[in-house]
């Protein structure tokens, strides 16, 4: 028998913590009766319906997706836009977005259906290193480097120290491509980082998430993790020793 948070979260619901709320919230039913405590204990037997839809544990699937530009990250979009999940819509597993990339942001987006490995990848005891390349507007000064690299509160929000570095710079459009790898995933944290230090980003993409890369995908293709590869985000994120 198990948790009922923690099976939600495993059969890729929602992360632990919204399967809590989930619960809290009467939108779960165990053999047809609300259930609304989190310690209620669930076996396999045990009939699990979420908003009326019954839980399945599907086969554990990783994802990982070149995001576009003018996508939406969320599994659904009230405005009826685009969404990752569309991107992969051939995965006949539910699967969902580990974190999330802005609308206009492209680059490395994993999609999950393991609830406890998108619980820890997002979870800050053990963020991995994320690398970011942005255009900005301006030639950033040595200061708003050193400043980038020591780390920055803005708006009353800490964000820590970033390897940052210019890779080049366009002195008639004004404009320099500058790499930054945080290990935080804050709401729209590289762009309100630059935009602190002087320098709105233009445009924004992840090319590297922990040890994966975008290699051999264009944007809007995917492939699955080979195993190896989940292995050692399961091991980065304490899963597997
Ligand atoms: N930082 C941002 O500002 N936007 C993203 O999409 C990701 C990181």
């Amino acid at each position: 028998m198990e948790r009922l948070q923690k099976v939600l979260a495993h059969d890729g619901v929602a992360s632990r913590r919204q399967s809590e709320k989930l619960i809290m919230s009467g939108r779960v039913k165990v053999n047809g009766t609300v259930v609304t405590e989190l310690g209620t204990k669930v076996g396999v037997h045990d009939q699990i319906m979420v908003d009326g839809v019954q839980v399945t544990s599907e086969t554990p699937t990783y994802v990982l997706l070149y995001k576009p530009r003018g996508v939406i990250s969320t599994a659904n979009d009230e405005k009826g836009r685009k969404t990752v999940v569309d991107l992969v819509a051939d995965v006949s597993q539910r699967i969902y977005p580990v974190g999330r990339l802005d609308y206009d942001t492209s680059g490395l987006l994993l999609l999950t259906n393991d609830g406890e490995l998108a619980n820890r990848l997002t979870h800050p005891k053990y963020e991995v290193e994320k690398t970011y390349v942005a255009r900005v507007k301006g030639i950033p000064s040595n200061d708003a480097m050193r400043k980038l690299r020591q780390g920055i509160t803005v708006d009353g929000e800490t964000y820590a120290p970033a390897k940052s570095k210019v890779l080049s710079h366009d002195d008639k459009r004004k404009t320099a491509i500058i790499e930054v790898i945080i290990h935080e995933g804050k709401n729209h944290q590289v762009k309100k980082m630059l935009e602190a230090v002087g320098y709105p980003v233009e445009k924004l993409k992840r090319e590297q998430y922990g040890f994966l890369t975008l290699k051999g995908l264009n944007a809007g293709e995917a492939r699955n993790l080979k195993p190896e590869e989940v292995k050692e985000l399961k091991r980065l994120t304490g899963l597997l020793s």
